[in-house]
């Protein structure tokens, strides 16, 4: 039988593996490699190079979401430090209470380990006078009313409302807001006090009594205003009027409370933290479906940008408060969960639910148990499938009430999309009694996807703000109306005056275009390369008029300091250029904290254009008055129907515009194409499991077979034909059924030694073996498992220890080493840096000094040297240096590499690190790894300095950020969740009310997490043991 599997490749992206030994292919047909003996029964795997020369496939093929593959660092179990923290604050707490003894004023203080707050305030007061720039500050923040964002959470503004708090505070009122939070409620008595620290054992019960207080300490404090506990009493009376309706009342009854069968205070909320005062007319129809009703799967499809994001929310929260289940929130990209996640986490403290990070190597497998409490996961896509995973393992699934998926046709996107599908298709398969719901703008085939997820649907053309769409074609404008023959409508002419000179810099008139708009509104130019953007940024500059620097120039200039000082001092020479005139370029070449920066400015109006790659339109809620399309490419690819709708879908800003306008820009060769473009029926969505030649079908049926969820031929079968691909199984398996598919996939899953049969008598079923639970559960790629076991068993062999180097290297992902070419001058440099044992260590991988310095001379080298050995240590000096001097700039400038894609590497090393050690955990002659790797993860996941990294570990908060906050005396996740937002806004520079207020809601969010995990692992300890009874 032939084991290759020849499939339709279904991503338009540009693919050149063909050359590539695919890993279907059956090993034995391979190059054989020495081999290293694979650790199984079934035996020898042969160890071939999976990757061969043409290792060019880009990285996004395999990770189209370069922050995010696996992981879960976030583990305090393996956090020794912050057990030892706790240890510290319990001495300090017993030397606390000694001192205190006597005094009844003053409650207990909590996790004040170093409450130096007087610095705090001797920090805004001691301030040096306020610089230019600073002056600016003032200004740039006098236009910024943050009203809708007045009316604070009850959680938060109690504290400050009740005076008898105010009172029981030890220090001044000035001191009050920057102290860590005492215990609002109890005032422990001298007596209770006592008794803690005399009692013995003082370790476990300090702990105990610090874990129980952090809780408390962390969530709301109790101690509230009248009207506070009276609205809480009304929303409990609301909440359990809600359940006993949908206990009691018929499943197709649709008024199950006053709020779409949530309490009054979800509406407020919404109110009060998003400043949606009503719903659309849609939403409201679509929350009172009868499917929504009886929880019956549903796909709802809208146009961009209208609204669909809350009626997922508003469903989330009744599962979580009605039902009483947790919920779990799949976004596309790690940017998206952190702003989810810092926007959700207010209503999490209020309404009492966890709102739990899944995303880059944050996010726990298994989540912690919750403790009664209901946890909303917000996940990426990767991070969803590997929780989704675990949740299958310990048997807790059912416990997922609601899965929610946002852009539901990145099904159709190769690797990725067939993450989505291997998800969905297990929550189908596992738990019955969870609902799916998916939401998209631009689902071409909904029937099939219906059929996928056994859904109904919902749909509807609304649009808060009516797009009109145009094409322009040298100086016509033409309005576009599919309904016509010609597709274009003639509008109008472009009015413009050029010079000779500036025709022929600007020949597609993009000044023009844009001057029509800008300053006053927004406007984004979507351009075809990354080089593109920064080019058109400029050219635009150079045409405008003196007058643009005048527009808001105070807050342009706070801007650009804020970007210099997130570069430690470094400041991108398009954007100094390009930001003193309101405009600034935004693609991946950019750090994420200048995109954030840039995002925030543009949004904030202080930018008035952006020019940006096709990825914008996909991440962030970023609207414009006017959208232009600089040419109907991406790179030399012509634009894909629903990346035009995407894009063109950026135009009209809610509640401002009357209207939003796009633009595309066109050349006569374009037009016939381009009458395709705007009239053409959506893209189908069609299944990636048979992407990457198959990939996607192996790793599914290795998982299902090692997740217990199947473990016979026919089993494989049954649940393959629960997948989209079984739908669409006409369309896709082209040349062979799914059932020969699958049968070939475990045929190949054996010979690979990944999977095996069982040699019990009579038994036969299919398991996997060592390493295809160690592939599975560290969600390595099958392309690599085999070539990283041979790695790592040769770095244990002789692994050197006195510099990171080797680990680094043993860590840089495969895949990322398409992405750069070595510079051979800047090799041979850093090469000759290196220690004599870490030279020695790269000529043990294959790469000697005078390999590097011929190259470096130009010289050939005949000797047969792999050339992605010499590649990924290429990238390991990268990494290595990045960890030394945590300075990305210079590292970019030493290596000659764009520190978008320096970021990009370090955040996947991160990520793939994580990978590495859970594959290692489940190699017994990989032990020593565990450790080492533990804490390369962490260093790699928070290249900073070690004090910044607790500051980090809340949703969103950045490097510079995290400065800003350490300096001015918020030195840990407790300073930071017991911070008075207010005060946070006034002693951090740049920092708006509503930012403030999410980063305390989300760092009280992040301390509840880890005090329920401290929780969970005592619980655990005590519990006793069921069977000791029968002993
Ligand atoms: N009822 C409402 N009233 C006013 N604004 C609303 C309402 N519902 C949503 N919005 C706002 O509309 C904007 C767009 O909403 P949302 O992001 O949910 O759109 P979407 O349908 O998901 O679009 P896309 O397909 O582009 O992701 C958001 O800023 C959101 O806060
Ligand atoms: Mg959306």
């Amino acid at each position: 039988m032939s084991a290759e599997i020849k499939v339709r490749r279904q991503s338009s992206r540009k693919r050149s593996r063909d050359r590539r030994i695919s890993h279907l292919t059956p090993a034995r047909k391979r190059t054989s490699a020495s081999g290293r003996q694979c650790p199984d029964n079934t035996g020898q795997i042969e160890l071939s190079r999976a990757l061969d020369k043409s290792m060019d496939a880009t990285f996004s093929e395999y990770c189209s979401d370069p922050e995010d593959l696996f992981g879960d660092y976030d583990s305090i179990v393996s956090d020794s430090s912050f057990l030892a923290k706790l240890d510290r604050v319990g001495q300090n707490m017993r030397q606390h209470d000694i001192d205190h003894t006597t005094s009844s004023r003053c409650p207990v203080i909590l996790l004040a380990g170093n409450p130096d707050f007087t610095s705090l305030k001797s920090s805004t007061d001691n301030c040096p006078k306020q610089s230019c720039d600073d002056s600016m500050t003032e200004s740039f923040l006098e236009g910024f009313t943050d009203d809708a964002f007045l009316d604070m959470p009850s959680s938060q503004l109690a504290f400050l409302q009740d005076p008898q708090t105010a009172d029981r505070n030890c220090c001044t009122d000035e001191d009050k807001t920057s102290m860590p939070m005492r215990h609002p409620e109890k005032s422990v008595s001298t007596e209770e006090r006592n008794e803690r620290h005399i009692a013995p054992k003082a370790r476990k019960s300090v702990s105990d009594h610090l874990k129980r207080a952090m809780m408390a300490n962390a969530a709301t404090p109790s101690s509230v205003s009248r009207t506070a506990v009276q609205k809480e009493a009304v929303v409990t009376e609301e909440i359990s009027v809600a359940m006993q309706a949908m206990e009691s009342v018929s499943m197709a009854t649709t008024d199950l409370g006053p709020f779409f069968g949530l309490p009054t205070k979800v509406k407020e909320l919404i109110c009060n933290l998003k400043g949606i005062k009503d719903l659309y007319e849609w939403q409201k129809t679509c929350l009172n479906l009868d499917s929504v009703q009886q929880r019956r799967n549903l796909i709802y499809s809208l146009p961009t940008s209208g609204g669909k994001t809350l009626v997922a929310e508003i469903l989330i929260l009744k599962e979580l408060l009605c039902r009483k289940k947790d919920a779990l929130f799949i976004l596309p990209y790690v940017s998206l969960v952190q702003e989810k996640v810092r926007g959700l986490a207010s209503f999490g403290l209020e309404l009492d639910f966890m709102v739990e990070e899944y995303a880059g190597s944050k996010g726990r497998f298994p989540p912690v148990k919750g403790r009664g409490k209901r946890s909303l996961y917000i996940a990426t896509i990767e991070k969803a499938h590997g929780l989704v995973n675990s949740l299958i393992e310990t048997n807790r699934l059912d416990n997922v009430g609601l899965v929610v998926v946002d852009e539901l046709h990145m099904l159709g996107d190769g690797s990725r999309g067939a993450i989505i599908e291997m998800t969905l298709a297990k929550v189908l398969y596992i738990s019955k009694s969870t609902q799916i719901i998916g939401m998209s703008a631009t689902l071409g085939n909904l029937q099939d996807i219906q059929k996928f997820l056994k859904a109904e649907s919902y749909t509807n053309d609304f649009r808060p703000v009516e797009l009109k769409e145009y094409v322009k074609l040298k100086d016509s404008i033409y309005e576009v109306d599919p309904k016509e023959e010609e597709c274009f409508r003639f509008s109008r002419v472009l009015n413009f005056k050029y010079s000779s000179a500036m025709q022929k810099i600007d020949q597609d008139h993009i000044v023009a275009l844009v001057t029509e708009v800008i300053p006053s509104q927004s406007c984004l130019v979507f351009c075809p390369t990354k080089k593109n953007c920064e080019n058109v940024a400029g050219m635009i500059c150079k045409y405008l008029k003196e007058d643009f620097i005048q527009h808001k120039q105070a807050e342009k200039a706070v801007l650009l300091g804020e970007l210099r000082s997130s570069g430690n001092g470094c400041l991108c020479p398009v954007l100094k250029k390009t930001v003193p005139y309101g405009l600034a370029y935004h693609h991946s070449g950019l750090t994420s904290e200048e995109r954030k920066l840039v995002e925030e400015a543009y949004s904030a109006g202080v930018l008035c254009l952006l020019t940006c790659t096709s990825t914008l339109a996909a991440g962030i809620n970023l609207p414009a008055r006017r959208v232009i399309l600089r040419s109907p490419y991406v790179a030399a690819d012509f634009l894909k129907r629903s990346q035009y709708k995407q894009m063109v879908g950026r135009a009209g800003r809610a509640g401002i515009d009357t209207h939003g306008e796009s633009i595309l820009i066109l050349q006569d060769k374009d037009k016939v194409l381009a009458k395709k473009l705007v009239s053409a029926p959506m893209e189908i969505c069609k299944s990636n499991l048979m992407h990457s030649d198959g990939k996607g079908v192996l790793s599914l049926i290795l998982s299902v077979i090692g997740l217990n969820i199947t473990n016979s031929l026919e089993q494989i079968r049954d649940f393959m034909s629960g997948t989209l691909l079984s739908v669409q199984e006409k369309q896709v398996c082209l040349e062979r059924s799914l059932w020969e598919v699958t049968q070939e996939c475990v045929e190949l899953l054996k010979e690979k030694g990944l999977v095996t049969v069982s040699t019990e008598p009579q038994d036969g079923s299919l398991q996997v073996t060592k390493l295809g639970r160690a592939t599975y559960k560290g969600s390595v790629d099958l392309t690599y498992c085999d070539l990283l076991y041979r790695d790592l068993s040769k770095g244990l062999e002789s692994l050197m220890l006195n510099s990171f180097l080797h680990l680094i290297y043993l860590v840089t992902p495969y895949d990322m080493v398409s992405q750069c070419k070595p510079d051979w001058m800047v090799y041979f440099r850093q090469f000759t840096l290196l220690s004599a044992a870490e030279q020695k260590m790269c000529a043990a991988v294959g790469v000697s000094e005078s390999f590097v310095a011929r190259k470096a001379a130009g010289q050939n080298v005949k000797k047969n040297v792999d050339q992605v050995v010499v590649s990924r240590l290429y990238l390991a000096l990268v990494l290595q240096s990045l960890l030394k001097e945590t300075d990305l700039w210079s590292v970019a400038d030493r290596f000659q590499l764009s520190r978008g894609l320096i970021q990009t590497l370090l955040s996947s090393s991160s990520v793939f690190c994580s990978c590495v050690l859970h594959f290692t955990e489940e190699l017994e002659e990989f032990w020593p790894f565990k450790a080492l790797l533990t804490e390369l993860t962490r260093r790699l996941t928070y290249c900073v300095q070690a004090e910044l990294i607790p500051l980090m570990e809340v949703a969103g908060v950045m490097e510079r950020r995290a400065k800003q906050l350490y300096n001015a005396g918020y030195k840990t996740l407790a300073h930071l969740a017991n911070a008075d937002p207010n005060v946070l806004a006034k002693t951090v520079e740049n920092l708006f009310k509503k930012q403030a207020n999410q980063i305390v809601a989300s760092a009280k969010m992040l301390l509840n997490e880890k005090a329920d995990a401290l929780q969970e692992e005592m619980d655990d300890l005590l519990m006793m043991p069921l069977d000791l009874l029968s002993l």
